[in-house]
């Protein structure tokens, strides 16, 4: 059996115990424990180079090469800040207003993307599978296929796909799409995903090649995280500090497509319309910042650290603080252990290609006595998760009323729910997502190749 290629943009450090927060690098690191596999992309790291191509640094961990390259200032800025990060990521969360195109940008993406597969190129053989992941690489399998590459080539696209009519404004949507016939299958996260991009597609003349596969978690190696980390000393410092209230937990990076304003302003409205809560409950929102150097992103900052300051300026004790917001990452055994201790996870994104975070905080609950989800509708876990509280993030009362209901829900209706979340998150795991995708792309007609 040939080796499996996972390419991505960011690649975890293999001997690194704190990783960055993130879908991919989590979901995929739980999907490569079999077989032989390399996994090649971006260091992290920006180094100036003088002419030529970087060459991959290896390390070899178990049964896995990681191959990582470094990029040149410029390229960041145009590659991933800009055009991945500035372009394609509002734009396929449905934010085209947000979205700052430019042409140079482009350029920058297009030569990023022959120059990945440029140095990957070496390190590949014919009878390997190669599989590349999210929208920063979205034009690397025809820069594989211009330099002869023949093997099967597969693509995941983490985020949501939009309709043809939002993805129709990015200048160049066209080539982009022309580009992506030559991967032999295309997996997105949901149903609805797979329809807006097969329809993009024809809408183009080229062929449908988009299919759902819902990427999962490995929830019995977070369960034993979570509890292991009930009894760890962070659990403990956080069950002191909490004095009996209740918590309300958010994790996320600090993105606004996870909808963090709306959601402060949510518990904001329960500390308003409900004032029993007052004292009784905390809500600890850790969101770790994430592409910093993004002005919408800066801007974001901002807006929560004024939310922050005048919700617990307006509804603090002396004694008693309402929010807790830390923008530094926690690690993901004490995530595990702080998942188990709340009552309740507010998860309301505007928009998410999955949601990883509301399968981890399922995967984390004590049976016995489990907590509730509160969920957007628009994150692509809620057609899978519907025995959560399903919310509008736009409505903040509608996320007071569901924080009101999920603090107040007897150890019935809890469980109940919960048993129905954990089956879902148990049957949909990283294991038989990548599992699933790779046997479809083995099955996959190879067009016009041989
Ligand atoms: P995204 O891919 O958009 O970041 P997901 O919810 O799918 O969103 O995945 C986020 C992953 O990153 C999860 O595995 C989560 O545990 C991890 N993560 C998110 N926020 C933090 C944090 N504050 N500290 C540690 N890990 C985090
Ligand atoms: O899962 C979505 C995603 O965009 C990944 O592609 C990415 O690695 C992750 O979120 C975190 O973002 P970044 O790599 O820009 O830090």
């Amino acid at each position: 059996m040939g080796r499996l290629i996972i390419v991505s943009n960011r690649v975890p450090s293999p001997r690194e115990r704190s990783q960055p927060a993130g879908g991919l690098a989590v979901g995929l690191k739980d999907a490569l424990r079999e077989g032989e596999s390399l996994w090649f992309g971006w260091s992290g790291k920006q180094v100036q180079l003088h002419g030529g191509d970087p060459v991959p640094r290896l390390d070899r961990v178990d049964n896995v090469t990681y191959a990582t390259i470094d990029l040149t200032p410029l390229q960041y800025e145009g590659f991933y800040q800009n055009f991945s990060n500035g372009i394609l990521w509002p734009l396929f969360h449905y934010r085209v207003g947000l979205m700052n195109y430019s042409r140079t940008d482009w350029k920058t993406y297009l030569a990023v993307n022959a120059m990945f597969a440029r140095t990957l190129l070496p390190l590949l053989k014919p009878d390997d599978t190669i599989w590349v992941h999210d929208y920063h690489l979205f034009p690397l399998g025809q820069a594989l296929r211009d330099l002869g590459v023949k093997c099967r080539i597969g693509f995941f696209l983490h985020i949501p796909f939009p309709p043809w009519s939002l993805v129709r404004s990015l200048p160049g949507a066209d080539l982009l799409l022309e580009d992506m016939q030559s991967y032999d299958l295309i997996g997105v996260q949901t149903p609805e995903d797979a329809e807006n991009l097969n329809h993009s597609l024809q809408a183009n003349g080229l062929a449908a090649r988009g299919q759902a596969f819902p990427i999962g978690i490995d929830p019995d190696e977070f369960r034993a995280q979570a509890e292991k980390s009930m009894k760890g000393p962070e659990v403990e410092r956080l069950e002191g500090s909490l004095r009996g209230a209740k918590l309300v937990l958010g994790v996320d990076r600090l993105d606004y497509s996870k909808g963090l304003p709306e959601r402060f302003r949510g518990y904001e409205a329960l500390l308003a319309r409900y004032p029993e809560h007052r004292g009784k409950v905390t809500f600890l929102q850790v969101a770790p910042i994430s592409r910093g150097s993004v002005e919408e992103y800066r801007q974001l900052r901002r807006q929560l650290d004024e939310l922050t300051g005048r919700i617990n300026g307006a509804y603090s004790e002396f004694d008693w603080t309402p929010i807790r917001y830390i923008t530094r990452p926690l690690a993901r055994e004490v995530l595990a252990g702080f998942y188990r201790r709340a009552e309740a996870a507010l998860i309301t994104p505007l928009r998410d290609g999955m949601n990883l975070v509301a399968k981890e905080y399922v995967a984390a609950q004590n049976p016995a006595n489990p907590g509730v989800l509160i969920l957007s509708h628009f994150a692509g876990a809620a057609p899978e998760m519907d025995e959560g509280i399903l919310v509008n993030p736009y409505d903040p009362d509608e996320i007071a009323d569901a924080l009101h209901a999920a603090l107040t829900m007897g150890l019935a209706e809890r469980r109940t729910r919960w048993q129905a979340l954990e089956q879902e998150v148990s049957s949909t795991t990283a294991i038989s997502w990548a599992a699933d995708f790779l046997r479809a792309l083995d099955a996959a007609p190879v067009a016009g190749r041989s």
